[in-house]
């Protein structure tokens, strides 16, 4: 079994003892065996690990972000948390549950116009009681812009807003996800060695990375665009990265691209673009295993995860496991999946 450099209760002690968090998460999320994908497949150790299933608002990986957003809100003793996104969101509705869940209001700018329907995130978010502006469909640059004069006017009017989103403070989130999910398999005696996610914008992703680098680069973590290519990602990636170790002070290895692989394989003609392999994926795991994909984010590192482990490019002795990073109430806006 891989001995990591710090325990779990060492990292939370160094970084917060300095970082506001509020915990969503009372304990981790399932890590879950694919025996019906192992069979598929020809693999011995198929896993997955549940960050769906985190218990705030249909859960999903942003859970653990707003655990440190949201301390940083409270911290700042806002009274409204502002966010901004598409209509179909999750950050957006993780964002509105957890507002919800301490008391204090909170605004979403959508980069939208107003939908016909109220469906999937959306429906979600108004039922945690969010309020709504539609700015029309802009590009992030003017987003950005729509956001920082909403806060202005909100800060005229005598409020406190806190703006959800800032990367490097979502990342602390999957350091600590890294640690919680290698204590796991340790304890479920897994020699986990292979870990898949989806790469986007970058806050999993660095944040996993540093942990996993706290603990001495037990993995080899594979991220698997689903938005940019590969150099744009690595970017992404390494940006946030050093913010955390400023942030932190924390000088793990920076050498942690030795032990992480991009992919854009997977990708097919971009984000939110299905490909042949990911509505396979999404069908897979639906009906070998119960479980639920969708489009945008999930369904790619899973098809790289059925295309490597079939292939044998994920030898079949070593034990790997599929991020699951949730976003399932997109699902129901997703009607391209059945065409
Ligand atoms: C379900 C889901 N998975 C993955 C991601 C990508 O996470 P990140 O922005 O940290 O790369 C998102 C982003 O919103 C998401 O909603």
């Amino acid at each position: 079994m891989f001995r990591p450099l710090l325990s779990l209760e060492k990292v939370s002690v160094m970084i917060f003892d300095k970082i506001p968090r509020i915990r969503f998460l009372e304990e981790p999320t399932p890590l879950q065996q694919l025996k019906r994908i192992e069979s598929l497949t020809g693999h011995q150790s198929l896993w997955i690990k549940r960050d769906d299933n985190a218990p705030l608002g249909q859960g999903g990986n942003k859970v653990r972000s707003l655990e440190f957003w949201m301390g940083e809100a409270i911290a700042q003793s806002s009274d409204i948390i502002l966010v901004a996104g598409k209509a179909v969101s999750n950050s957006c509705r993780l964002a509105a549950a957890a507002a919800a869940k301490l008391g204090i209001e909170c605004l979403i700018l959508h980069n939208d116009h107003e939908p016909p329907n109220l469906e999937g995130n959306l429906l979600l978010s108004h039922l945690f009681g969010a309020s709504f502006e539609y700015i029309g469909p802009v590009d992030e640059e003017k987003r950005a812009t729509a956001v920082r004069l909403a806060a202005d006017r909100l800060r005229n009017q005598g409020r406190r807003p806190y703006v959800i989103g800032n990367e490097v403070t979502g990342s602390f989130g999957y350091v600590m996800g890294a640690l919680e999910l290698h204590q796991q398999a340790n304890e479920k005696q897994i020699a986990l060695k292979h870990v898949l996610m989806p790469g986007s914008m970058g806050t999993t992703e660095a944040g996993f990375l540093f942990g996993c680098a706290l603990l001495g680069g037990p993995f080899i973590v594979h991220l698997v665009s689903v938005e940019y290519k590969v150099e744009e990602l690595k970017e992404r990636v390494a940006a946030i990265y050093h913010g955390i170790q400023e942030r932190t002070e924390l000088q793990p290895s920076a050498e942690y691209l030795k032990w992480t692989r991009f992919y854009e394989d997977y990708l097919g003609s971009g984000y939110d673009q299905p490909t042949p392999g990911s509505l396979k994926a999404i069908r897979t795991f639906g009906s070998r295993e119960g479980l639920l994909l969708e489009n945008t984010y999930t369904s790619k590192p899973a098809a790289a995860l059925l295309d490597m482990a079939s292939r044998g490019e994920l030898p079949s002795d070593e034990s790997a496991c599929l991020l699951h990073t949730g976003g399932i109430p997109a699902l129901f806006s997703q009607e391209m999946i059945l065409k």
